[in-house]
């Protein structure tokens, strides 16, 4: 079967068919699977579930992975997978339950260079419910009135992991993991290094304020990019099917996930993110 490409949506999301992840794709292949992936913002490769040597294999061709930093979500396999699971509760903390990215973000803007992509393997996912939400924050920025565009030009944003303004829970951390990630700043408008395109960048979860404004003007704004960022016309949301491997770009996209699967279905995901650069 050959390799196809169907568009999801409008203006984001592309599936590709005909590939088949048990075996490594080819250095041919591998170069359409990028292109479509830098075109689509958001790329499903259709498959079935992958043992974890093979799936890490796959993703080769994406990039570096980097080892999840929470150590109890660790694949006991393989360092670069971390299991994300509808059973997962906060271990460390009271034992409630913990949704990962069920809040609006990007992933890892707390750290000083981001991952640039992050991929999902669905490896059981529910009948109904559990779908994940993009925006495309090329289109968000493009849409700006040409005053906010200039406006945010060299404006800069603190981001922190637990910060004040997040919307969802996190779960409670070790020492050691707290120590690993003091705050950092990125710019709002970021330039992605292989497209040449500005997007918004804005994390709503680690977000915490606007570098130079006081807190009420910084808290008006980003709540303002935000509405405007998560307007269901730069919206694409997945519907999962098993064996899907979903790669997203999160130097142009923000992501969310939804908890509305009925209680006692399971949705496991085994997660890959790859090694980024510093914002610009
Ligand atoms: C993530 C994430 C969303 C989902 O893995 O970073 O936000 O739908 N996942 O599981
Ligand atoms: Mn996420």
């Amino acid at each position: 079967m050959a390799l196809e490409f169907t568009r999801l949506g409008p203006h984001m999301g592309i599936a590709a068919e005909g590939v088949d992840l048990a075996t490594p794709p080819d250095t041919t292949t591998a170069g359409e699977l990028r292109r479509a992936l830098l075109d689509g913002l958001v790329l499903c490769i259709r498959g079935r579930p992958l043992p974890p040597d093979a799936y890490v294999a796959a993703m080769a061709p994406f990039g570096t992975p980097r080892p999840q930093l929470g150590l109890h979500r660790r694949h006991p396999e393989r360092a670069e997978i971390m299991i994300l699971s509808s059973e997962d509760r906060d271990e460390l903390g009271d034992g409630g339950r913990i949704v990962v990215g069920a809040a609006w973000h990007t992933d890892d803007s707390f750290m000083a260079l981001p991952c640039s992509l992050t991929i999902l393997h669905g490896i059981e996912v529910p009948e109904s419910g559990g779908d994940t939400q993009f925006v495309n924050m090329y289109a968000a920025y493009e849409a700006l009135p040409d005053a906010m565009q200039r406006r945010l030009t060299g404006v800069r944003v603190v981001h922190r992991y637990d910060s004040s303004r997040k919307g969802n829970r996190v779960g409670t951390r070790s020492a050691e993991e707290v120590a690993r990630t003091p705050d950092v700043d990125h710019p709002i408008v970021r330039t992605h290094p292989e497209t040449g395109r500005k997007a918004l960048y804005l994390n709503p979860n680690r977000m915490e304020q606007v570098v130079g404004m006081d807190r009420a003007e910084s808290d008006q704004l980003l709540d303002q990019l935000i509405a405007h960022a998560t307007e269901p016309r730069f919206q694409y949301r997945h519907k999962w099917h098993r064996g899907d491997v979903l790669i997203w770009d999160n130097r142009c996209t923000m992501h969310k996930a939804n908890a509305d699967y009925p209680e006692g279905s399971r949705r496991v995901m085994h997660r890959i993110i790859v090694e980024g650069t510093r914002p610009v």
